[in-house]
């Protein structure tokens, strides 16, 4: 079958990457959609039971590092565009092991991006129709204050609604001009990362994009990450570890709406721009934390209150970067995107999914989801 599209992305078995790759299948039959991920602890293929069988997706284990085999891939199915999310994405984790955020996140990119010039330049076309889409994060634009110059707090634990907050709150939000200054070994990767891209567009001409989302919530996360250990905790009734104060703030946004974000600008983004997503939503953590046990204990049939005794208060993580809060008002006005969810609507879906699907947390939990892979594709 001939595609109009051959479409690489990078990550497809993560929690974003499994929902911009069903994005993709489903709504474009006409684009070989080649999902490339080596399944770390973080990938899992289970994720994407529902279209593993269609006609246009691939699935490829491979390790963006291993540059020969990613060269090879590139070649085996004519890649033209490159949605590329593999990467190492907890914090707490590059705390631990700082080299392997290094490895993957940087020189994993690095090897994508030379496999994509040198492909690409082999053919008569070069880099026309060609599109090397990177995601990246804001946590690469460093930490925000809690109030502004002013001393106005900023406009945190609200449902703000995007642009008129904005507008009073002055420049207090990360905007895609907003100088680098990453604190942890994960964003100092991924800030690494993006300079790569930009450097691979400047230098060679590469047709590269970069966007810095916002924190990601919904179905398919990996319980280590707040939302989904949280609610894997009340589950159980174990404690539910708060970093410090629980001060520190966060802007959510549900993942569908990245993964429309990312359709959006793969399609219609301008070649070397750069675009922030989020939805104007911050919170702060304790403020979410106390939501979401309300709603979990809610939808579990709990009496209002039971898993409040499990907040407890833990030592806090290093370098834990105060505020994130993303301006995203370039890409609502130049390519009209929006987020489609209030946060409170998106954070009970998410807490439902969790609950309907209990099976997957404990596949996830019990490690058995590392063996899918065997299961359902070896000697396939
Ligand atoms: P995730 O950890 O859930 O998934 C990462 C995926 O990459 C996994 O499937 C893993 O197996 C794969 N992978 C890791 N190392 C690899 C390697 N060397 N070769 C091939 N595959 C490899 O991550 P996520 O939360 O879905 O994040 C996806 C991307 O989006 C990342 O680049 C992250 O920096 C970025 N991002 C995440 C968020 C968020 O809130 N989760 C927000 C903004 C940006
Ligand atoms: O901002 C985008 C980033 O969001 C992405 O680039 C990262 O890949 C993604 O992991 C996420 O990073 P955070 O560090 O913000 O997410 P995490 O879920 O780990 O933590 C959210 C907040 O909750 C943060 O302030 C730390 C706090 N926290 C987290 C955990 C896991 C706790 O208080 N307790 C916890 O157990």
């Amino acid at each position: 079958m001939n595609f109009k599209r051959n479409i690489l992305i990078t990550g497809g078995a993560g929690f974003i990457g499994s929902h911009v790759v069903r994005l993709f299948v489903k709504k474009y039959p006409e684009y070989r959609i080649v999902n490339l991920d080596k399944l770390t602890y973080a990938g899992n293929l289970a994720n994407l039971a529902d279209i593993e069988g269609a006609a246009n997706y691939v699935f490829e284990r491979a390790d963006i590092c291993d540059f020969e085999r990613i060269r090879e891939i590139f070649a085996t199915y004519g890649i033209d565009g490159v949605i590329h999310l593999a990467a190492e994405s907890h914090v707490d984790r590059s705390i631990k092991d700082p080299f392997t955020f290094a490895r993957t996140n940087v020189l994993g990119t690095l090897s994508l991006l030379q496999a994509a010039k040198l492909y690409w330049e082999s053919l008569e076309q070069k880099f026309e129709g060609k599109l090397f889409y990177h995601i990246s994060t804001d946590e690469v634009y460093g930490s925000l204050a809690m109030t502004d110059p002013a001393g106005t707090p900023a406009p945190f634990s609200t449902q703000a609604s995007a642009g008129t907050r904005h507008e009073a709150y002055g420049n207090a939000f990360f905007t895609e001009t907003t100088p680098y200054s990453p604190h942890s070994p994960y964003s100092a990767s991924k800030a690494s990362s993006d300079h790569f891209v930009r450097a691979f567009h400047d230098t060679y001409g590469l047709p590269t994009l970069v966007t810095n989302c916002s924190n990601n919530y919904g179905p398919y996360q990996f319980p280590e990450k707040l939302i989904p250990l949280f609610i894997n905790n009340i589950r159980h009734g174990k404690p539910l570890p708060v970093y410090g104060k629980g001060e520190n703030v966060r802007d959510w946004l549900f993942v569908e709406d990245h993964a429309r974000a990312i359709d959006l600008i793969f399609h219609k983004g301008k070649i070397a721009e750069t675009y922030n997503i989020g939805g104007f939503n911050e919170w702060k953590n304790i403020d979410l934390i106390k939501v979401l046990v309300r709603v979990t204990d809610r939808l579990l049939g709990n009496p209002a209150g039971t898993s409040d005794k499990l907040i407890t208060y833990v030592t806090d993580r290093l370098g834990h970067d105060a505020r994130y809060a993303i301006d995203s008002r370039k890409l609502q006005k130049e390519l009209g995107w929006e987020p489609s969810l209030q946060f409170e609507e998106g954070l009970e879906k998410t807490v439902r999914w969790y609950l309907d699907n209990q099976a997957w947390l404990d596949n996830v939990t019990s490690g058995d989801y590392q063996h899918y892979y065997e299961k359902m594709y070896k000697g396939r």
